[in-house]
């Protein structure tokens, strides 16, 4: 854990990143970063990062702007929220690590990021929740790890309410983390997420 910490995740930029080499096993991920990246980016349609050691990428994400439907979220959280029609999300569109670099801690690391993002944007842009739109099994399995909620009637589809990420940051565990990596320290972050879904 202690080197994942010190890589900086920064915005995608196609003059320096070798994105065809980036292999994550998931074919339309890849893709994804090779053919549609610089143009999401230039039509602003996504914000593309990415962990790279020089050239290569360690792995990446996108974030868009989203919009919920307040009738598809969990009643015990639509009520919490104003009666809008729509409600501001932020959408972790992709998120995925090379096959050379998995079970490194990378995944979280990029995933923090994104959530960190997403809630220092809140100030500026608003929004009530992080929703991710998972690929696979698998990746449902990590963002619930994460205590990602599925959207009832449609699993694919996950969310954490901002609450829940601004008490995340709040107990500071995130910049511990990130200064002093100490073995058994994501776990102490997967429970706290998952405690504040469970206390909201
Ligand atoms: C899902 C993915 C991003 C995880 O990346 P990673 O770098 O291997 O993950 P990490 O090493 O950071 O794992 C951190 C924690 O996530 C959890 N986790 C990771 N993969 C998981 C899985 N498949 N199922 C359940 N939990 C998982 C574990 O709790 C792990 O903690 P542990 O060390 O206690 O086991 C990676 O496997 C990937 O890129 N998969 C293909 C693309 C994909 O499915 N992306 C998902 C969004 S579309």
């Amino acid at each position: 854990m202690a080197d994942t910490f010190r890589r900086l995740i920064e915005p995608l930029d196609e003059k320096r990143h070798a994105r065809d080499r980036f292999s994550c096993g998931v074919e339309s991920l890849d893709a994804y970063l090779r053919s549609r990246a610089r143009q999401d980016r230039q039509k602003w349609t996504a914000a593309i990062f990415v962990l790279a050691e020089g050239p290569t990428i360690i792995g990446y994400y996108t974030l868009s702007s989203y919009s919920i439907h307040p009738g598809d979220l969990p009643d015990d959280l639509a009520r919490r929220l104003p009666r809008y029609p729509h409600l501001p999300a932020t959408l972790i569109g992709r998120l995925a690590v090379d096959t050379n670099y998995r079970k490194q801690g990378f995944g979280e690391q990029l995933l923090l990021d994104a959530l960190k993002r997403a809630f220092d944007n809140t100030s500026e842009i608003g929004s009530v929740a992080v929703v991710v739109e998972a690929e696979n099994a698998n990746a449902i399995a990590f963002y619930r790890s994460y205590g990602f909620l599925q959207f009832p009637g449609n699993p694919d589809k996950l969310f954490l309410p901002m609450r829940t990420i601004r008490d995340l940051f709040a107990k500071s565990l995130y910049e511990q983390a990130r200064s002093q990596p100490k073995p058994g320290q994501q776990h102490a972050l997967h429970f706290t997420v998952v405690q504040r879904i469970v206390n909201i």
